[in-house]
């Protein structure tokens, strides 16, 4: 039977039109890289000793997560940054019977260890990178 070139042809052609798209969507659903801030908050992130955020929540990006708090995910859909940045600085202000520690504040804190007195837990630059990362986490690649 006579191969007809043309309907090969047409064929071919639609496959690769339709792989293209394949490929252009998977493009589309990669996650982009994160900006820098976003990766240093990442990397504190992931010290828990310093920032404890994963004990009480589930973020994305992050391997572990706790129940404690609600998860952080889609984050940026509900609250801006510097709403977020608030919350985080000092969650006594939004509940004044909250479990989550106040990590920008010095005030109304009892029994401080030694070694952490007069000190903030996160630094300004920490946790702006800290927001960085929560605004992002839901679409960048850490
Ligand atoms: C001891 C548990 C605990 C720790 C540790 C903790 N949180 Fe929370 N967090 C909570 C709870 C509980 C809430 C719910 C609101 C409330 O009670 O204040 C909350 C609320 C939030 C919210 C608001 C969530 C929303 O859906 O609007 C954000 C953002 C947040 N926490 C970020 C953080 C980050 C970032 C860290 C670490 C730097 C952290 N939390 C550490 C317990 C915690």
């Amino acid at each position: 039977m006579p191969v007809d070139r043309s309907l090969v042809a047409r064929r071919v052609a639609m496959a690769l039109a339709v792989a293209t798209c394949l490929v252009q969507g998977a493009a589309w659903a990669e996650p982009v890289p994160a900006s820098e801030a976003a990766q240093r908050g990442f990397q504190l992130l992931l010290l828990r000793q310093d920032s404890g955020c994963v004990l009480c929540h589930r973020i994305p990006g992050l391997p572990v997560g706790g129940d404690i708090g609600p998860s952080l995910e889609g984050l940026s859909a509900r609250a801006s940054a510097p709403e977020v940045r608030q919350r985080i600085a000092d969650p006594r202000r939004f509940n004044p019977l909250t479990l989550m520690p106040a990590y920008l504040s010095l005030t109304g804190l009892t029994n401080v260890a030694q070694a952490y007195q007069g000190k903030t837990i996160l630094t300004e630059q920490g946790l702006d990178d800290i927001v960085a990362y929560l605004m992002q986490s839901d679409r960048v690649r850490p």
